[in-house]
């Protein structure tokens, strides 16, 4: 292969001058606020940079997909909240509003193209984050709650019996590839926004649909009795073959999910042994020979053949898995130890730079197992989510009760254990291609197609 100094970005030559490794005392709550900081200083300015470009607010560039600005300001608002650093707020509070749509749901119409269930979701757990957090809202004609409410109902009747015994689509809008794939993300999303929702508001609609999903992805053999989460199925198949990729983002998914519930239903025995087996499970994504208990993405780290999206999911992970510490203390050793190994080892493959440069200065590789420091071919987005997202996870307990496992609003919904009653929606399929008609262009791949593709190339 044909390798020339000169087609090095810009920004890596400028690192190579003056860089400098990032370093974290994980036992001292202020030296992980200033990595904290640092890396959101630099998500910032990565925005920042769209935004001086003429991007609409909310939004990154290309190659950055919607939902991942959804999941950015996800962690913003948790970061606001863990470290008491203030100074994003508005911004952060503007951009979730920016995108919510005519219909305050996350189905923002610019982003039909690329408008998946999961997609949408993403948002619609950072709305509930921003509610769970009491997080500033800019616009109160608009409330955090029920922007998520919205979307949760919108899937709600998206529930699609006509295959697979159930389940959610991957995409909403026929138009868009994968519509005849059933995933975990999507439904994976669909069950911990339910679980919030019901541990928020105390309403018993929200936990019947928690538990609706979950049996649901057992029952299509999604997730299995030794908690492997495997991708999807092919709906015109009826679910009867299985993508078994696996991905830590929505493995975590519905750990959290299942420690809310755990919490919900006072510690039911079910419920326990759910999350003992998710959390036992968890070794799978911290097991590299060389270097144990550091997260990895096995699907495509070890082939380092991560694509932008999936360069994001280990911070998706590391929230879920602390905040599920807060739903289920039982289990915060194993999963705190876990963050901690991995936030040392993400901080020591991160450099800052003094040095002006195109989008941010402080740069980190996703590879936290493999030994070199050098952050080589890497420095974008989903690189300093994941990073942000184990570093900021260890200070969970640090917030003096800002942040509870069921949100800190004075609201009524506090855990009863009683939560009982059914499902209210009457789950129709609905909700198909109205948009844009003519749009024929491939849906971009979250996970579906990409691990699809992914097993082709032989990678796994
Ligand atoms: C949608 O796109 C238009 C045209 O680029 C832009 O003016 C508008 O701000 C965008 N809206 C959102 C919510 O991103
Ligand atoms: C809640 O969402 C609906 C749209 O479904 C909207 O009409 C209403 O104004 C919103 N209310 C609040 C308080 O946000
Ligand atoms: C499809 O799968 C569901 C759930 O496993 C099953 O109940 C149904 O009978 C299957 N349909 C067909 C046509 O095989
Ligand atoms: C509970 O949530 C469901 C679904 O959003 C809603 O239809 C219902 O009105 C809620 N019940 C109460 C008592 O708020
Ligand atoms: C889920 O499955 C459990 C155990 O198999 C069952 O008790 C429960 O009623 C099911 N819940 C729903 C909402 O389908
Ligand atoms: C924990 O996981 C290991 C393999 O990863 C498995 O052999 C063991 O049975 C699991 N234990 C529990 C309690 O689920
Ligand atoms: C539920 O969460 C609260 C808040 O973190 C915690 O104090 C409580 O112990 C949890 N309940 C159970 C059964 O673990
Ligand atoms: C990136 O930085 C270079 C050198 O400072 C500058 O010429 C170029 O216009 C910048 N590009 C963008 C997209 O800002
Ligand atoms: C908790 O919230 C209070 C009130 O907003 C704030 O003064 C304090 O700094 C917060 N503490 C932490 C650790 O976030
Ligand atoms: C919740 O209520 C307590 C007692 O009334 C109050 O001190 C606290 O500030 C409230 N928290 C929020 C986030 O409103």
């Amino acid at each position: 292969m044909h390798f020339s100094t000169q087609s090095l970005p810009l920004a890596f030559s400028a690192f190579a001058l003056s860089a400098n490794a990032i370093s974290l005392s994980t036992d001292s709550a202020d030296s992980i606020k200033d990595v904290a900081k640092t890396l959101a200083g630099g998500i910032i300015q990565t925005y920042n940079e769209a935004t001086s470009n003429n991007g609409p607010p909310g939004l990154f560039s290309k190659p950055y997909y919607w939902w991942e600005a959804g999941a950015a300001w996800d962690a913003m608002v948790q970061y606001q909240t863990l470290t008491a650093d203030k100074q994003y707020s508005d911004l952060i509070g503007q951009a979730l509003q920016f995108q919510r749509g005519p219909n305050d749901d996350y189905m923002t119409p610019n982003q039909t193209k690329s408008l998946g269930n999961d997609d949408q979701s993403t948002w619609g757990l950072a709305t509930l984050s921003a509610a769970e957090m009491n997080f500033p809202n800019p616009n109160p004609s608009s409330q955090w709650l029920n922007i998520s409410i919205n979307v949760f109902n919108l899937q709600a009747a998206r529930w699609d019996t006509s295959t697979c015994g159930g389940g959610l689509r991957w995409q909403i809008f026929t138009f868009n590839n994968g519509y005849n794939y059933k995933n975990t993300l999507t439904n994976g999303n669909f069950f911990l926004l339910a679980a919030r929702l019901a541990q928020f508001t105390g309403n018993a609609t929200y936990a019947t649909w928690a538990e609706k999903a979950y049996n649901w992805t057992q029952s299509a053999g999604l997730l299995t009795d030794d908690y492997h989460v495997y991708d999807g199925a092919d709906a015109t198949e009826n679910c009867s073959s299985t993508n078994h990729i696996e991905w830590t983002n929505v493995f975590g998914a519905y750990l959290y999910g299942s420690a809310v519930m755990y919490n919900l239903t006072n510690a039911s025995p079910l419920w326990k042994a759910r999350v003992s087996g998710f959390v036992n499970a968890t070794d799978r994504f911290a097991s590299q020979p060389s270097a144990p208990g550091i997260l990895n993405e096995p699907a495509c780290e070890p082939s380092a053949r991560c694509d932008t999206d999936q360069l994001e999911f280990k911070g998706g992970f590391a929230s879920s898995i602390s905040r599920a510490t807060l739903a289920a203390p039982f289990t915060a050793d194993k999963l705190m130890s876990l963050l901690e190994t991995s936030a040392k080892a993400a901080a020591a493959h991160c450099e800052t730079s003094n040095q002006a440069s195109n989008g941010s200065s402080v740069v980190c590789s996703d590879h936290w197992y493999k030994e070199s420091s050098s952050v080589g071919d890497s420095g974008g987005l989903g690189e300093l989510l994941s990073a942000l997202g184990v570093v900021q996870g260890l200070l969970v307990k640090e917030t003096n009760g800002n942040l509870t496992v069921g949100g800190n609003n004075n609201n009524t919904a506090t855990p009863s254990g009683t939560v009982t009653g059914s499902a209210s929606g009457t789950a129709a399929p609905s909700a198909t291609g109205t948009g844009v008609a003519g749009h024929l262009e491939v849906g971009w791949s979250l996970v579906g197609a990409v691990g699809l593709v992914a097993g082709l190339m032989g990678v796994l």
